[in-house]
């Protein structure tokens, strides 16, 4: 059998917020070596930084809306160009126009997009998944923590832990009108492809791991 690590993928991560795409990335980067790109955690480190951009765009994630096409889609291309490594698109593509654009650039860049995984996860769990979220600011693990004792440190590093500014129920509701209005087009973009999987994603962490690895390794 071939070994994991041999595997030459370009996935494209789909789901409402809190569908588990993170904890997903962060699983399968390390299982097949690939490089994960966030798109939502490339938009936070450009506002950690306090550049213009940075500025321009907090307003806009915040409030659980989407950031303009062509500016995602230049910053992208960016860092799609600075990898050879298999790559696990997280968070992108959001619209049908970015999807477009993403089907261009990996062909000028001679390469393609090889499996499509959507995370479905019904509605009912985002909201008490969300707000129970918090992130490391050292090692960018993400926790599942009990709002009635939440933890202050990172089990894994010590490092910080932190809330993102728009996982409040306000804005999540916000988040995932976006999702249903621009997002979900794009699962149409790609049904017929041949590439597009939908995964149960109210199922543990380790079960999701394990079903979309299956679709890797079967799509092989
Ligand atoms: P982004 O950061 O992509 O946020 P999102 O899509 O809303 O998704 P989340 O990160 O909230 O959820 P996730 O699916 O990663 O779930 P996670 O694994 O963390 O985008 C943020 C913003 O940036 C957007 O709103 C927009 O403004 C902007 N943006 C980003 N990309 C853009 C683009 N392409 N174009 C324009 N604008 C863009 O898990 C969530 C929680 O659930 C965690 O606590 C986790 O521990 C827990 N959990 C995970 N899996 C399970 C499980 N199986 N069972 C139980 N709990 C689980
Ligand atoms: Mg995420």
């Amino acid at each position: 059998m071939k070994d994991r690590k041999d595997f030459n993928v370009n996935i494209v991560l789909m789901g409402c917020p809190g569908a588990g795409k993170g904890t997903q990335s962060a699983k399968l980067q390390d299982e097949f070596q690939l490089k994960h790109i966030s798109t939502g955690d490339v938009l936070r480190a450009e506002i950690a930084s306090g550049s213009e951009l940075g500025k321009k765009i907090s307003g806009i994630i915040e409030n659980g809306n989407l950031v303009p096409d062509e500016l995602m889609i230049s910053m992208l291309e960016n860092i799609v160009k600075s990898t050879d490594k298999g790559i696990i698109f997280d968070g992108f593509p959001r619209t049908v126009a970015q999807a477009e654009a993403l089907d261009a650039m990996m062909k000028r860049l001679g390469r393609e997009i090889t499996e499509v995984i959507m995370i479905d996860l019904p509605e009912s769990e985002v909201v008490s998944r969300i707000t129970s979220r918090r992130q490391c600011k050292k090692c960018g693990a993400i926790l599942h923590v009990n709002p009635e004792a939440p933890l202050t440190k990172c089990p894994a590093c010590g490092g910080e832990l932190y809330t993102r500014a728009d996982d409040t129920a306000e804005h999540v509701k916000r988040r995932l009108e976006v999702y249903h209005n621009d997002t979900l087009p794009v699962k149409n973009y790609y049904l017929n492809s041949g590439k597009y999987v939908e995964i149960k994603g109210n199922q543990t962490p380790e079960k999701v791991f394990e079903d979309i690895v299956n679709v890797i390794k079967k799509a092989k």
